[in-house]
């Protein structure tokens, strides 16, 4: 796939056959700077890249002569049953996209019978977000200094019935995003801008997302303060950013109900590995304790099946679904999570694997078989 070479030609979104091509028709679609926004990682975007490159080492060992007549992607995450093993990474400002924002988004969520995590940083209310649909909802924390902010959208967010919060752990500060910088990047006052309402630090010079991140973001947060956001929510808490397994062993001790293995789309710290390459490594950590899941990368059902074998119970999905918002609001949002569904069930069919229990460690090889 070649992003420049149908950035030159262009496409049509009816002639879209993969995730990968609604980068292009979202490029068509939206300012360059918005475009930027959504794309761009942190400094060299190596673990931007890597993100992708690592899932395309790992090779796929497929059993033949299976009954494969029936394949069931079903799946239960905290108890609840979706349709896929394939979730809706909290991203900010689904207005910069689409004029319907994260209702779009939360809509083509339901229809698809999966969860949407709702960004901390919407364009949408948690209460719209709530009444716009009836998908399971979580919803996704940062934690300011003004602690008093988490403090209300944490429990307004329990009142309108999302199913746990996701306290985001990798952005003490902004990570470095060049493209950003370079485009003078202005995140604009848009109404219930709520968890971005401080984007009123505003610059005149430059970018206002640096300036408003170090003024808003609390940079003390730490994992005593895992207890303090038990105290305030009867919601299970997710704790998303993990890398190491002595970080994933530290969550488990601070009763953390879930692990996200993330390194923010390569937005944050920059050479962090990519995050399939550390996921079993964070499994074996945690040990069955908590579902693992994983974002990062995940552009194609192959991927979703690696990530599977190496013991993720789901993948978060993130560009591709702002992509497809982009290019199409809710109906692009949709035909991305469908092709990711239709994708991953052509290689339980093509791997031998019924439902998604059969996918196991022995259907991967990764470099570290290799050894
Ligand atoms: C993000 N991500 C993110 N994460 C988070 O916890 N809160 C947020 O508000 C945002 N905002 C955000 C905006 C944009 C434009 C992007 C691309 C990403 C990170 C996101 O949840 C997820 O970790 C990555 O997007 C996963 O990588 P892929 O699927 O984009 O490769």
């Amino acid at each position: 796939f070649s992003l420049e070479l149908y950035t030159t030609i262009g496409l049509m979104a009816d002639e879209i056959v993969s995730v990968n091509e609604f980068q292009v028709l979202a490029k068509q679609a939206l300012p360059k700077m918005y475009y930027d926004f959504y794309a761009g990682g942190a400094e060299d975007e190596h673990t931007l890249k890597k993100n992708v490159q690592e899932f395309q080492r790992i090779i796929l060992l497929p059993r033949v002569l299976v009954d494969v007549s029936n394949i069931a992607l079903s799946t239960n995450i905290l108890g609840y049953n979706i349709s896929a093993p394939i979730m809706i990474a909290p991203t900010a400002v689904h207005k910069l996209a689409h004029p319907e924002g994260e209702l779009a988004t939360a809509r083509a969520a339901a229809a698809c019978n999966t969860i949407m995590i709702l960004s901390f940083s919407a364009s949408c209310s948690v209460e719209e977000v709530a009444a716009s649909c009836d998908a399971v909802r979580f919803f996704q924390l940062y934690v300011y200094k003004r602690r008093e902010i988490a403090i209300n959208l944490v429990q307004r967010a329990e009142k309108s019935g999302y199913k746990a919060i996701v306290l985001t752990s990798d952005t003490p500060r902004l990570g470095r995003r060049e493209a950003d910088i370079k485009n003078k990047m202005i995140v604009p006052q848009l109404k219930n801008l709520e968890g971005l309402m401080s984007a009123e630090v505003a610059s005149d010079k430059g970018s206002n997302l640096e300036a408003y991140a170090n003024e808003t973001f609390d940079p003390s947060l730490c994992w005593r303060d895992i207890a303090w956001l038990k105290s305030i929510t009867n919601l299970p808490v997710l704790i998303k950013g993990i890398l190491t397994r002595e970080d994933a062993t530290k969550a488990m001790e601070v009763g953390a109900a879930g692990i996200i293995v993330s390194n923010h789309g390569g937005r944050q710290l920059d050479y962090t590995p990519a995050t399939i390459s550390v996921l079993e490594e964070v499994v074996q950590a945690v040990g069955r304790k908590v579902p693992v899941l994983l974002d990062g990368g995940v552009r194609r059902g192959t991927d979703v099946f690696k990530a599977l074998a190496l013991g993720a119970q789901a993948v978060l999905v993130g560009r591709p679904v702002i992509y497809g918002l982009a290019a199409k609001g809710e109906a692009g949002v949709r035909k991305v999570i469908h092709m990711l569904k239709d994708e991953l069930e052509l290689t339980m069919a093509l791997a031998g694997c019924p439902s998604v229990k059969a996918i196991s460690r022995s259907h991967v090889r990764t470099d570290r078989d290799r050894l």
